[in-house]
């Protein structure tokens, strides 16, 4: 049995949900798993940061009211972030990355990610900034540190795409994927299906909390484009920016657009895709797609996810799953600890 100390790098729902998981199941993690976590320090913004190298007790943790410096309240707590001290010397193995995504640079969680990786800790991150726009820098940084860099909920949350693609399908030739990569345009777009306008569709997608305040970046594409590149790089080896991907939304396609296609037995999906091409280069983009009924992913409805990989020797298989939820994305921190778990590392 091995026992990792792990420190969480940002608290809201993700990191809050992994605590929620160790606070409940850390005793069946070691008979079914042979781990379990012991979280050292946590740091965040809003909340403050707290180091025990003795192990903090998650369900406490979880308890505490989502209000400004609540850190302070615990014995040893400050309502002050300090990142880098919880990152470097809280004796964490693992440190769980889950700050906000920043399309821009990554930034500053791509440094919460060199910081742990070059003090020789591990990183596993639900956030897609860091590996969309530094993945290649962050990968070799891992590797000459001999630690694990992994990142299976960047992409689907909770519904194992890459690790999917990288190991199940090793050796099927994959030559492409198409996915629905984004639940709020997808759950607007299957609204509109049923009536809605656009903006009524988008307000009710607010009202649940699938969409922010500003919705722009699920519904213009530019959510969708950072999981493309992250897929691409990964699967295909491509070596893709974000700008290399050309990126149009769901924002021009009216009720009447929607109901053309209904009658001739179409439905619009916001799809991002990557091929190779003969040449051996890959085209990428993120656009609406008129879809036929028959097609894999015409029947992925509401806020749900799907992505079909395109490969030479099985055809196309296709996964559908949640794309968000906080539990289910922190089960994805847990599936990139178990496997740095179960792989040999010299
Ligand atoms: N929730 C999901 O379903 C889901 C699914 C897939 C991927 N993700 C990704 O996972 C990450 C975390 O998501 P979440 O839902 O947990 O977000 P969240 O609820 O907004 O939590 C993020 C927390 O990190 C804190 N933070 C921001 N910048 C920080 C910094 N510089 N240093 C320390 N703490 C900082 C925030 O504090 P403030 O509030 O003060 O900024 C907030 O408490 C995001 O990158 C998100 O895109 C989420």
């Amino acid at each position: 049995m091995t026992e990792y100390k792990i420190a969480l790098v940002g608290f809201g729902g993700v990191n809050r949900g992994l605590a929620q998981l160790i606070a409940e199941r850390n005793a069946a993690w070691q008979a079914a798993l042979g781990l379990s976590l012991k979280i050292v320090g946590v740091t965040d913004l809003f909340l403050g940061s707290i180091v025990d190298r003795n192990g903090l007790d998650a369900g406490q943790l979880v308890a505490l009211p989502a209000e400004k410096g609540a850190f302070a309240r615990l014995p040893g707590g400050t309502a002050e972030a300090f990142n880098e001290t919880v990152i470097k010397q809280s004796g964490a193995d693992i440190v769980a990355e889950a700050t906000f995504t920043n399309p821009v640079d990554g930034e500053p969680a791509a440094t919460f990610c060199r910081w742990a990786l070059e003090s020789g800790i591990h990183v596993v991150t639900t956030n897609k900034g860091p590996i969309a726009l530094h993945g290649s820098e962050l990968k070799a940084l891992a590797r000459r540190n001999n630690v694990a860099f992994e990142y299976e909920g960047a992409v689907m949350s909770g519904t194992p795409v890459i690790r999917l693609a990288r190991q199940a399908l090793a050796g099927a030739e994959i030559q492409g994927f198409e996915g629905i990569l984004n639940g709020t345009s997808n759950y607007v777009l299957t609204r509109m299906k049923e009536g809605l306008s656009f903006d009524a569709a988008v307000a009710q997608a607010q009202q649940l909390g699938y969409a922010e305040a500003d919705p722009s970046a699920d519904v213009e594409g530019y959510d969708v484009r950072l999981k493309v590149v992250i897929l691409a790089n990964e699967l295909l080896n491509a070596q893709l920016r974000v700008s290399d991907v050309a990126c149009s939304g769901i924002s021009a396609i009216t009720a009447h657009d929607i109901a053309q296609a209904s009658e001739s037995g179409h439905c619009w999906k916001l799809i991002g895709a990557a091929q190779r091409e003969a040449d051996g280069s890959i085209r990428a983009s993120v656009e609406a797609r008129l879809l036929p009924a028959a097609h894999p992913l015409a029947a992925i409805n509401g806020a749900t996810n799907a992505v079909s990989f395109n490969t030479a020797l099985v055809g196309t298989v296709t996964v559908s799953g949640p794309g968000a939820g906080r539990i289910e994305t922190a089960f994805a921190l847990l599936s990139d600890i178990i496997a740095l778990h179960t792989t040999d590392r010299q």
